[in-house]
């Protein structure tokens, strides 16, 4: 099969914390590594968002041009995604060419079926900036918490969508100024309330698909009545607005709306994609030629949904062009820090770069794919991650390895040992329990029940523990040396299995473990197949020569818990 995977873009404003890498970067790339494995294939999309309010804030905070300030975060998002191993088939900007010539379009092609209107309203003017304020410029009191820096779009104390006007004694979030008025200024609203009968038909087929926290989020918004939602901004940095192909007269100081745009950069980055690598990508995209076997998944956060699920939808059905529609839509809660929320704005949390220069990726990807915020939030602790590390990473994946491979190494000559014997009662409970466990491994990926799919890998390594404690084959070495040599031969094949089996969420270890054995991860396959069949423990044959990793994961000490709550807060 073939499946089209996206990960919600993230913002152009500098790099993305562990709660923006779990709530979609990380787990999409988790999936698309699995579907890869069984032999689907797979297009996995992602691209910086840069147009909107956070990049104009954040090139001003850093003194820089929006343009310069954009290709420096870019490329350095890019390079920090590619050292966690996120292995996106392409990483687009929305600033690019195709993102501004498939806006215009659709937004064209909208107009053409009367769903485009121009309307006047009054905004707030900041007198002292001599612009208009849209939403994030325009801070001010929660109407319904009282928090003092909600946004104009969104309050970050309680959540709730706001718009601007309804903020209690706001102010610009440019200059401080409160010499802020209402101004008549005109735009474009795509009317979302002419295609309600047609965004319910639609969302009703995806019922059976769509997990339920995607599906409330949709219908809550559907049951309330969809708006007419203005599209384009009074900014300068973004998508010119055009008409006929010309820029639209009276829009000459304006662009689109960042929320317009950005969903369309996953087709863009989709022809990007095509036009470097010469691939098509109508096949991926358009229905009448080829996308209607595609399936395609979205990944995102739970803010994000109403976008995914409603706006972006109404955009390609309202276009009337044969677009390809979302599948499967899954989406994430939140991962706290110490119950608090992670803020790229306020710099407070772990962000990946400091990660990294802490401890390997598969260290971060572990955990935050073990303690995926799926059914609720989830909480960072360094008590959490130090216990996740300690007693599944190190004690079970790391010592059945690094035991193993060096007692192998040293008494049978770094070869693989022969297996000469009848499987006994410990192998054929082995083999049993691997059926199991594998099947409901590969259940969870393929339904993308991330915490389960981790537990259950966690489960796998355990039994391959037992086993090798139970035919304990250091024991067995001077008293039954073929005993030992079959428990020996069954446990390295259990390394590649273990190597092969954890490789959608620790890539790196896998490579690692696999390379001693002198094969790469592109070689193998998923061990169940596509027809639910477990293909067995028959990496290795005989006198295969191998050699044993160092030590895969150092233990995470209680004074290192105490530095990193020093330097980065957190802590009881
Ligand atoms: O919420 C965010 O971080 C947005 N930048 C997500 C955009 S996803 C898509 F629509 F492009
Ligand atoms: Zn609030």
């Amino acid at each position: 099969m073939r499946y089209l995977i996206t990960s919600a873009l993230p913002y152009i404003n500098g790099i993305k914390h562990l709660g923006n890498l779990a709530g979609s970067l990380l787990p999409s790339d988790v999936y698309a590594r699995f579907l890869r494995m069984q032999g689907h294939e797979v297009l996995l999309i992602c691209a910086t968002d840069e147009h909107g309010t956070p990049g104009e804030l954040g090139a001003a905070e850093a003194g820089q041009s929006i343009r310069d300030y954009c290709d420096e975060q870019h490329f350095l998002q890019k390079k920090i995604y590619e050292q966690f191993n996120l292995s996106f088939d392409w990483f687009g900007r929305s600033s690019n060419a195709p993102n501004h010539r498939l806006t215009q379009h659709l937004c064209e092609q909208l107009e053409k079926n009367g769903l485009i209107e121009e309307r006047t309203t009054k905004q707030i003017f900041s007198i002292d900036d001599n612009r208009f304020l849209p939403d994030r410029y325009v801070e001010g009191t929660c109407p319904k918490c009282g928090f003092t820096r909600a946004r104009g779009d969104q309050c970050d104390g309680c959540g709730t969508l706001l718009d601007p006007e309804q903020l209690i004694a706001p102010r610009s979030k440019i200059s401080g100024s409160t010499k802020l008025e209402m101004r008549d200024t005109t735009h474009l609203y795509l009317l979302q309330s002419k295609m309600q009968d047609k965004i319910r038909a639609w969302i009703d087929t995806c019922k059976d698909t769509w997990p339920s926290l995607a599906l409330s989020i949709a219908y809550k918004w559907l049951d309330e009545g969809l708006d007419d939602r203005s599209i384009t901004r009074d900014l300068s940095w973004g998508i010119p607005v055009t008409k006929n192909g010309k820029p639209r007269p009276g829009f000459e100081n304006k662009v689109f709306y960042v929320w317009f745009d950005a969903p369309i950069e996953y087709i863009a980055s989709t022809i990007e994609w095509a036009e470097a690598t010469r691939n098509n990508w109508e096949r991926w995209w358009r229905t009448d030629k080829g996308a209607e076997d595609v399936t395609y998944v979205e990944f995102m956060g739970k803010d994000n949904v109403a976008f995914h699920s409603v706006n972006f939808p109404a955009t390609l059905l309202g276009s009337g062009e044969p677009w390809k529609l979302v599948d499967n839509l899954k989406a994430f809660n939140w991962v706290t820090w110490y119950g608090g929320k992670f803020s790229t704005s306020e710099k407070r949390g772990i962000f990946m770069n400091h990660a990294l220069e802490l401890l390997p990726a598969d260290y971060w990807r572990w955990y935050l794919i073990a303690n995926s915020p799926e059914s609720s939030d989830a909480s960072f602790t360094w008590e959490l991650f130090q216990s996740s590390i300690n007693a599944d990473l190190a004690n079970i994946l790391g010592n059945f390895v690094n035991r193993i491979t060096r007692f192998a190494q040293s008494k049978f000559d770094g070869k693989v040992p022969t297996r000469a014997v009848e499987p006994d009662t410990g192998y054929i409970k082995l083999i049993a329990e691997i059926e199991t466990r594998l099947h409901n491994l590969t259940q969870y990926h393929q339904n993308m029940e991330f915490r389960k799919a981790a537990a259950e890998t966690r489960a796998l390594w355990v039994i391959g523990n037992e086993y090798l404690t139970q035919a304990a084959p250091w024991t067995t070495f001077k008293t039954d040396p073929q005993a030992s040599a079959a428990a020996v031969h069954t446990a390295l094949q259990l390394c590649v299995f273990f190597a092969v089996i954890s490789a959608p969420i620790i890539p790196e270890t896998s490579e690692k473990i696999l390379s001693g054995f002198g094969l790469a991860l592109s070689e193998v396959c998923w061990p169940q197949n596509l027809q639910g069949t477990f293909v067995g423990l028959d990496y290795l044959k005989a006198g295969h020569a191998f050699t044993a990793p160092d030590v895969l994961f150092t233990k995470i000490e209680e004074s290192w818990i105490g530095e990193q709550t020093a330097r980065f807060g957190g802590g009881k």
